[in-house]
């Protein structure tokens, strides 16, 4: 096919239910789209293309040929926030070639029914081989200039932030999942699917609402090592009538490849308990001495809480060498497979076992790579000895490796790494300052949950004093776009009473009831009970709650949210017919009435209901919850009153 490079070609590409356009044009040798929903435009006018080193793939860009094609399929999740997941798109594959250069590479879009994803594919070819990308220069050039939540990129810390919000004109580079809400109404949403061998995506505004792409540079400041055949990650906008709807969409997943792992039955989602919070207050230490928290003694103590109350496991941090002194700094000191003198692994795990409760592993690299890298296999090994299915890492430090940034593709590299190995030595991964969530986990269902945020920990030490009531109302709108969280919920000693020394007057900013509600709220497969056993047990109807509530959902519904405001979630059980609901707001109280048209209707179903008593405010009575039962049909209305701060929890069972 002779190359038309003098005529312009156009092609829309409409959604499944025709709501979403995506008109692709080049011309002048260069490529770009626009994004609309129906008669309104969301992008315009937005270029594609790249800046290699080898010469650009941005300019005199030819048309070699174009397939449009339909997907319609619904799959599986062995574990999740919903069961059974319809992936349905219109496709375009528009393949192009390279005056002068004979390059070729396509552009891939897929129009769904809430959104988009593109990706750059650089098939194998004679003219390109190893290449870098030196800029990408993907735009998103918004049509108006919505609000919009936001964490800062390259600043330290990561993505542990509080997010801030402002018009889109205002912002300067930021991090993804970003968040936004157009003057029309429309919520949108820029983040990235399957990020794999590439560099992470942050949005720079190069003017008025225009955005590019920014991706995490190496240390020489190449953005992306490749060699053909070669994908980029996914480019995905969510688009939403109602701000609940970016969060039951599903995009994310949609565009990750299906589940390499074949036999999943040892993958379980689990409630966890652990020797951690005593170290976030300063009630214990990591590292060796009068107050280590990992000893032999304090883990049966756990493994004894653990049991009573049915959890799956106790994570136990602190429990190898190379804690002791600053262990920010003792990334190559760590070993993973020397325990503390005073920890015995055989004497512990034999007593799990005893008592039906699993060990959670734990791997605090202070992202030392290649020392963890060095002992990985190893420590996987030693682990599954000792009957070890999940392990929490952690990469606390800004730099990796001699001044790297912590998400250029030098570290999505070694994550994923460290799943694939995990996968083989069938471990399940809970990840702290991880790579953001793109999807993967569809991937490689062993990777359950992560971080990436500001979770309960900075409740205990933040010198701001915590997590003010909005953050929490904040987070399913940005971060868990992107995948769940392990926030760790389930501090019942809002005041810290245990903390030794408290300058900045750190607590919980939260009733007890919203803390209850936080795990129907911020989903994920694994949940912690992180308050110590003394303080759970002294709150026996909100330990009720927590021992109920599930990790893995049939389905899940968000009825009524507002971003950063409120949020009401409904998920059912995997396991049984029970229904969950969870509501929290930030600091305003609010009272309002949820039709419960998610009960199956004609039957009767009690609804245990955990809600902020009269009066309650997080400020100054933040312990007071009421629990009730009441019997309710799917007709009926539930009244849902959330004081300031506040939340409410409940199980709907059939009767
Ligand atoms: C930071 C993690 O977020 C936290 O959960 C952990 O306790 C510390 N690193 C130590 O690994």
């Amino acid at each position: 096919c002779t190359p038309l490079f003098s005529q312009p070609y156009t092609e829309t590409i409409s959604s499944p239910d025709e709501g979403i356009h995506v008109e692709v044009t080049l011309t002048q040798g260069q490529l770009f789209y626009t994004l609309s929903k129906k008669k309104r435009l969301i992008l315009d006018t937005s270029r594609l293309g790249l800046e290699l080193k080898e010469g650009n793939l941005s300019s005199k860009l030819t048309y070699h040929s174009s397939t449009t094609s339909s997907f319609d399929e619904t799959w599986t999740q062995p574990w999740g926030e919903v069961k059974d997941i319809r992936n349905h798109y219109n496709e375009l594959n528009l393949e192009l070639e390279q005056e002068e250069t004979g390059r070729r590479m396509n552009v891939v879009f897929r129009v769904f029914d809430y959104g988009i994803g593109f990706r750059y594919e650089w098939p194998e070819q004679e003219n390109l081989d190893e290449f870098v990308i030196l800029d990408e220069l993907t735009e998103f050039n918004l049509a108006d200039d919505p609000q919009s939540w936001w964490i800062k990129a390259y600043i330290l810390n990561r993505y542990e932030h509080l997010y801030e919000k402002s018009e889109v004109s205002r912002i300067d580079t930021v991090q993804t999942p970003f968040t936004m809400e157009t003057q029309d109404g429309l919520f949108l949403s820029i983040h990235e699917a399957a990020l794999t061998d590439y560099a992470s995506m942050t949005l720079a505004r190069t003017g008025g609402t225009k955005l590019e792409a920014d991706l995490v540079p190496w240390l020489n400041g190449d953005k992306v090592r490749a060699k053909a055949p070669h994908v980029s990650p996914w480019r995905t906008i969510q688009v939403a009538e109602k701000a609940g709807d970016l969060i039951t969409d599903y995009l994310i997943l949609n565009l990750n490849e299906p589940s390499r792992i074949e036999n999943t039955d040892w993958i379980k989602p689990a409630k966890y308990t652990g020797i951690w919070w005593d170290m976030h207050l300063g009630t214990k230490t990591w590292g060796s001495g009068p107050n280590h928290g990992a000893t032999t003694e304090y883990t049966k103590e756990l493994i004894d809480f653990t049991s009573k109350h049915g959890f799956y496991g106790v994570l136990v941090e602190g429990w190898n060498t190379g804690w002791d002194g600053s262990w920010f700094e003792n990334g190559d000191v760590f070993s993973f497979t020397e325990p503390y003198p005073d920890f015995d692994i055989v004497e512990v795990t034999r007593y799990a076992e005893e008592k039906g409760v699993k060990l959670i592993g734990h791997h605090e690299t202070s992202a030392g790579i290649s020392n963890y890298e060095r002992q990985v296999d190893d420590a996987f090994a030693f682990y599954r000895e000792h009957g070890v299915e999940a392990i929490k890492t952690g990469y606390v430090g800004d730099f990796v490796e001699g001044g790297r940034w912590h998400h250029g593709q030098f570290m999505v590299r070694h994550y994923r790494s460290i799943v694939e190995k995990a996968a083989k030595a069938n471990i399940m991964l809970d990840v702290h300052e991880p790579i953001k969530a793109t999807g993967i986990r569809r991937t490689w269902p062993n990777m359950m949950t992560r971080e990436g945020a500001r979770g309960q920990e900075y409740n205990a030490w933040s010198v701001d004093g915590g997590n003010p009531p909005s953050h929490t109302v904040l987070l399913p709108f940005t971060r868990l776009l992107g995948g769940p969280m392990d926030y760790t919920p389930g501090v019942f000693d809002l005041l810290l009473n245990d903390k030794p020394e408290n300058p900045n007057n750190n607590r919980v900013q939260s009733t007890i009831a919203k803390e209850l509600a936080l795990y129907i709220v911020l989903y994920s497969p694994m949940q912690m009970v992180a308050d110590l056993p003394k303080n759970l047990e002294a709150n026996p109807v909100a330990l009720d709650f927590v021992k109920d509530v599930p990790v893995d959902w049939d389905e899940t519904r968000v009825p009524r949210a507002e971003v950063g405001e409120y949020i009401v979630t409904v998920r059912k059980d995997r396991n049984s017919s029970d229904w969950y609901l969870g509501a929290i707001t930030n600091e305003n109280a609010r009272s309002f009435d949820l039709k419960m048209d998610f009960l199956e209707p004609g039957k009767n179903y009690t609804a245990y209901i955990y809600s902020d008593g009269a009066g309650a405010d997080w400020e100054t009575r933040p312990y007071l919850m009421m629990k009730y039962n009441q019997t309710v049909t799917a007709g009926m209305d539930l009244r849902i009153n959330l004081a300031p701060g506040g939340g409410m929890a409940v199980r709907f069972t059939e009767q």
